[in-house]
């Protein structure tokens, strides 16, 4: 039997899961990172969400740890590297949530064109201002794709289905493959430079922190509009609040962020430029949706944990984010 600590809400499906596989579950829900390298000595497993921080510290204090279960896709807030060399396998939920993710995308994409959180808000608050919302149509409007992996794909077939045209930066997919999907592969200064929206869905590391940051948006046109459900970082925030008061920005709508929950004191907060910038918080995953009639998050916990309990048991299952070349632990057997 493992003991198997949880710092983030998993769904009680999941959860029961790993009781009946036989594994002592303690959920420790809003840890420090101080607590948590308290929390997580003598644990097997530990199942997070993206709020968690696997540090090498972290990994380091963990001495029984086996596996770590990241309930969902991104992985920078797992020091991979270091659980690798210290013989902790690291599994997660790569295609869990990423319908969720594309139609928030599409969401934000009609929201932003359709100025709809604005016209919405004056509405409530008493006013009929038709004309200062007036939204533009998507149909013939370039859509820039950054990243076009599992998600910029589900993104481009639905902006497709509206007529727009589609151009991407990804420097690890072919032409061909682009080509088949209705995409034409750009380098990024020509997707800044053409591009009226642009859709940012890459992995967070050192190559795309701050991709899009001042320099990128004196290439934009005025009129574009910026949208971020990937991970915050991969925009620059006080960067991007300044492009959209110089004008070279036209508007923002934003799921994630540098600082999450977002401070009080972030400059995308500043109330000059409040008009153009739609902030969620961080809730692309979090829904529910219909899609055969799954939970997303029990769709992630339940990938994420089934892939942990197939560590657990010596087995290595497809979900599996790295593989140590010795799995150090057996203690818990
Ligand atoms: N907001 C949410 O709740 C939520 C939900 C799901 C996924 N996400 C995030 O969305 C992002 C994309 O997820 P995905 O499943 O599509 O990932 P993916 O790995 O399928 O696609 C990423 C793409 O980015 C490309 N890429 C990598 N480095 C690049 C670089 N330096 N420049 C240009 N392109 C580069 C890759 O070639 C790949 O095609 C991830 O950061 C993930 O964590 C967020």
């Amino acid at each position: 039997m493992a003991r198997v600590l949880v710092t983030e809400e998993i769904a009680e499906s999941g959860l029961q899961k790993l009781r009946s596989a036989g594994h002592d579950v303690d959920v420790r829900l809003g840890l420090s990172p101080a607590d948590l390298i308290q929390a997580v000595a003598g644990a097997h497993a530990l199942i997070i969400r993206s709020a968690t921080k696997v540090d090498a510290t972290t990994l380091e204090a963990a001495r029984d740890l086996v596996v770590v279960g990241r309930a969902g896709i991104g992985l920078d807030n797992v020091d991979v590297a270091r659980a690798t060399e210290l013989g902790v396998m690291v599994v997660n939920a790569p295609v869990s949530n990423i319908l969720s993710a594309a139609e928030q995308t599409m969401a934000l994409l009609l929201a932003q064109a359709r100025n709809i959180p604005q016209a919405h808000a004056a509405l409530k608050a008493g006013k009929w201002e038709r004309s200062k919302w007036e939204g533009v149509e998507l149909h013939g409007k370039t859509l820039g794709i950054v990243g076009l992996g599992k998600i910029g794909a589900l993104v481009a077939q639905r902006a497709l289905a509206f007529g727009m045209r589609l151009i991407a930066y990804d420097p690890y997919i072919s032409d061909e493959r682009a080509r088949h999907m209705g995409v034409e592969l750009v380098d990024l200064d020509r997707l800044l430079k053409e591009s009226d929206f642009i859709t940012i869905h890459l992995p967070k590391n050192k190559d795309t922190l701050n991709l899009l940051n001042a320099e990128a948006f004196k290439k934009t046109k005025p009129s574009v509009r910026v949208i971020n459900v990937a991970r915050g970082g991969l925009v620059n925030e006080a960067d991007l609040a300044e492009a959209i008061r110089e004008g070279h920005v036209q508007g923002a709508a934003l799921d994630v962020f540098e600082t999450e929950p977002l401070p009080a004191n972030s400059p995308l907060r500043d109330p000059e430029i409040e008009d153009r910038v739609r902030l969620f918080p961080h809730f692309a995953s979090a829904g529910r949706v219909t899609r055969l009639s799954t939970d997303p998050n029990k769709g992630m916990a339940g990938r994420c944990i089934q892939g942990l309990i197939d560590v657990l048991e010596g087995n290595y299952g497809g979900n599996a984010a790295n593989m140590p070349y010795v799995v150090n632990k057996e203690a818990f057997r």
